[in-house]
């Protein structure tokens, strides 16, 4: 495995994804802000973690909470000041932890200035800040492009007489990054946040930066309302590659960052373009591979394949950030385990696989608690704006309207994005006001404080896991092997590195597993098992639902 060689710390970082709207909120108005992220560092520091990943803290008017940026060089009223971001840098600093800021370029608020003065007519120095078309020839929008969001990606500006163009929703415009006075603008915005001490971002939606030429009409078969997808057809084109590669040179490279990109690909084999490191881009990614949310296609036989195959792909040359969660999905106990009878151990199963799989573990806030999502019993209480735009789609292709909510409950984005779950007092302790999302009723049973005084908690297998990467440094740097089971719910795989072998056994199901013989030795040590509330790995030839042991096997056997 390979990170660029004076990267080698890259190897070691355990990423912890905040969302600020939903972590702490200090001052009662309901929503989270950075002072509210410095009351919870102790919180951070003792749970391991040496990176965090912030989503966006930018000035917004929030129609996509922070995607949709209006002041890159400035902070969310909502969530605090640049002094309080300052605050939280010289606590990250003290304490070891590294800053990834989200950034986001494929597009900007239609409040930031650059579009307010781009939109006022077309001969403005910033007209081609953006994506601007005439109507097509008998009028209407310039093709059949959908936004993601739902309806068309174009919305008319009457002072030009032309269509912006907007992937998402019409309040974030498409950058028009074929413009060099652009690019120039967000290249000089990112140095100037390195300058201020980030140590590398993760780059939001980038595989759409070129479009293309005569921008075509989609051949995606049109959604319910009559337009067509167009993101994942133009996604990881050449030109967005060579835009990616400005961006490394101008600014990642030069300054040592590290870079996750959040990528859509149509095949998996795709993300090598963005991770060689020979090719200059990213040093990890996100991708996203359609569907999205998998609800129906996932297995955990496909996910150790997955991991088998990234293996093959990017084993020599290559870097990965591993992650069931984020705030784009649903959480991942639900959507994978069990938030039912086995909710503690299938937690902790999922832990242990995403902290013992090649690459940099990312944890998303609440996950170390076993967090669950969240069924509003109707659409008016959901907040994001995707899912909306999902209940509208289904309804339009006649899907009947109780059905609709059940789909929205299993998928919708807001199930992460519930308010982070800190005790038992009223609203978990997330708020003394009103929060802007409904706080999950489960907080009197699932909270970070019960689970601080209880050594068996989700809470601390977490701690254990995290403090195990830094013993073992197979889990950093190891070999992957996968180990044939006979099952498709029994998992098992070796990591290597130097003298050391670790296995990992996942029985992935809610039914017991019988173990083939031979599969762990005799003498192999048992280093954390998702049952160790219950004394932990048994040496017998059953695995109880949704047991998983981490092994270190003896020298011998490595
Ligand atoms: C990314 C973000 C998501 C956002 C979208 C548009 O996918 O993770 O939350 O809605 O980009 O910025
Ligand atoms: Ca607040």
């Amino acid at each position: 495995m390979q990170t660029s060689p004076q990267q080698d710390w890259i190897q070691d970082l355990v990423v912890y994804q905040i969302y600020p709207r939903s972590f702490q909120d200090s001052n009662g108005d309901g929503i989270g802000d950075l002072p509210g992220v410095l009351q919870h560092m102790d919180y951070l520091e003792q749970l391991g973690i040496n990176a965090i990943w912030l989503s966006p803290v930018y000035r917004s008017p929030n129609d996509d909470n922070g995607y949709d940026i209006s002041g890159y060089q400035e902070i969310m009223e909502e969530f605090g000041t640049m002094a309080d971001w300052e605050a939280f840098r010289d606590q990250c600093k003290a304490r070891g932890i590294r800053i990834l800021m989200d950034l986001v370029v494929n597009h900007s608020s239609d409040e930031h200035p650059w579009f307010e003065e781009s939109r006022s007519s077309r001969d403005n120095p910033k007209s081609d800040y953006y994506i601007w078309h005439d109507p097509a020839p008998a009028g209407g929008p310039p093709n059949n492009w959908a936004s993601v969001f739902g309806g068309s990606a174009w919305e008319f500006e009457p002072r030009r007489g032309q269509y912006y163009l907007h992937i998402f929703s019409k309040k974030q415009p498409d950058l028009n990054w074929d413009c060099p006075a652009l690019r120039e603008e967000i290249f000089s915005m990112m140095d100037w946040w390195a300058e201020k001490g980030v140590d590398g971002f993760r780059v939001d939606a980038i595989s759409y930066l070129e479009k293309p030429q005569g921008f075509p009409d989609s051949p995606l078969p049109p959604q319910p309302d009559g337009y067509s997808l167009f993101n994942n057809w133009v996604a990881g084109s050449e030109g967005t590659h060579r835009y990616i590669r400005m961006m490394h040179d101008r600014v990642f490279g030069p300054r040592g960052l590290v870079t996750v990109g959040e990528v859509s690909l149509n095949r998996p084999e795709e993300v090598v373009d963005y991770v060689d490191p020979d090719r200059r881009e990213f040093t990890m990614a996100i991708p996203f591979v359609p569907p999205v949310v998998e609800i129906a296609t996932w297995s955990p036989e496909k996910l150790v394949a997955d991991a088998a195959r990234d293996w093959a792909l990017l084993g020599e040359r290559g870097w990965w950030a591993r992650f069931l969660s984020n705030h784009d999905k649903p959480r991942q106990v639900s959507l994978y385990g069990s938030d039912k009878a086995f909710w503690e151990p299938s937690a902790k199963l999922l832990g242990l696989l995403i902290h013992t799989l090649p690459g940099t573990p990312f944890l998303y806030q609440g996950e170390e608690l076993g967090m669950t999502n969240l069924a509003f019993s109707s659409i008016d209480q959901y907040n994001d704006p995707e899912a909306k735009n999902r209940y509208r789609q289904l309804l339009l292709e006649g899907t009947d309207p109780a059905e609709a909510l059940r789909t929205i409950q299993l998928e919708s984005r807001d199930n992460a994005r519930t308010p982070m779950q800190w005790d038992d007092s009223p609203n978990a302790g997330f708020t003394t006001g009103t929060p802007w999302l409904q706080v999950n009723p489960n907080y009197t049973r699932i909270n970070a404080a019960a689970q601080e005084r209880d050594p068996a908690s989700i809470l601390h297998f977490y701690r254990a896991l995290i403090a195990l990467r830094k013993e073992h440094p197979a889990l950093s740097r190891g070999d992957f092997a996968q180990v044939a089971t006979g099952s498709p719910t029994l998992l098992a795989y070796r990591r290597t590195h130097a003298r050391e072998t670790l296995l990992t056994v996942l029985n992935f199901s809610s039914q017991p597993a019988e173990l083939p013989q031979g599969l762990v030795p005799q003498d192999a040590q048992a280093l954390l098992s998702s049952y160790n509330r219950e004394g932990g790995w048994q040496g017998t030839s059953t695995l109880r639902p949704y047991e998983a042991t981490l092994f270190l096997l003896p020298a011998a056997q490595a």
